[in-house]
């Protein structure tokens, strides 16, 4: 059994649709081992609770992002989660956490990363008219929105959009490439090449079953 910790920060979209995705055996074999916020007051992590899952608020605000960090690591060890997952977690990752769970942290980004890092993607898109857009689930590394890339997926910019209707339809594309990656990397089937991801017919990365 594959034991997920969840990181937000606010609303809980992406984590809502990983839960669903993990009821309805869409990623198998897999539980939420815990839910984390670094705020208090995020929306996901009272809809965490409200879904019985254990959820913990681990305060940032004013504190060393290290220390803050080792707080974190802790009690994701403490729930043996054995891979993490950044839902909107809007907090730079240490590379001391990094380095704790190698190749086992993802984050979703909503553009076609390496195009608009950072944060309000869908709004620097859609300011610089980017005619696709999308969303991008990639493995976290020590640089900003910047490890292998697992899975992507293109939106069409229309005449007819906002910058908050383009954004929705990002999300929705976002809610089903999170599920595709978890898949992927708890399967293990593949291997990193470089920066490029390739599909192998074999599991090639150990992970804990
Ligand atoms: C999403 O757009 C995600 O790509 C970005 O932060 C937002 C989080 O939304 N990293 P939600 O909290 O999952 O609804």
């Amino acid at each position: 059994m594959h034991s997920l910790g969840i990181l937000l920060s606010g609303r809980g979209s992406n984590f809502v649709a990983i839960a669903d995705s993990v009821d309805a055996g869409r990623i198998p074999d897999a539980r939420i081992a815990v839910v984390i916020s670094n705020r208090k007051d995020a929306p996901g992590i009272a809809i965490a609770r409200e879904r019985g899952l254990d959820a913990l608020v681990i305060p940032s605000k004013g504190r060393a992002r290290e220390e803050h960090d080792r707080d974190v690591v802790a009690a994701l060890q403490q729930h043996q989660v054995d891979l993490v997952c950044l839902a909107g977690y809007m907090r730079l990752l240490s590379p001391w956490f990094v380095r704790q769970f190698p190749q086992r942290i993802l984050n979703i980004h909503p553009s076609l990363l390496p195009a608009f890092p950072g944060l309000e993607a869908q709004e620097q898109a859609f300011a610089y008219g980017v005619k696709v857009s999308g969303c991008t689930v990639h493995f976290v590394d020590e640089e900003l929105d910047h490890g292998a890339i697992i899975v992507q997926k293109a939106v069409s910019v229309l005449d007819r959009d906002s910058e908050h209707t383009l954004a929705a339809r990002i999300l929705e594309q976002e809610h089903v490439s999170y599920t595709e990656a978890i898949r992927i990397v708890l399967e293990g089937r593949f291997r990193i090449a470089g920066r490029r991801l390739v599909m192998t017919d074999a599991p090639t990365v150990h992970r804990r079953a």
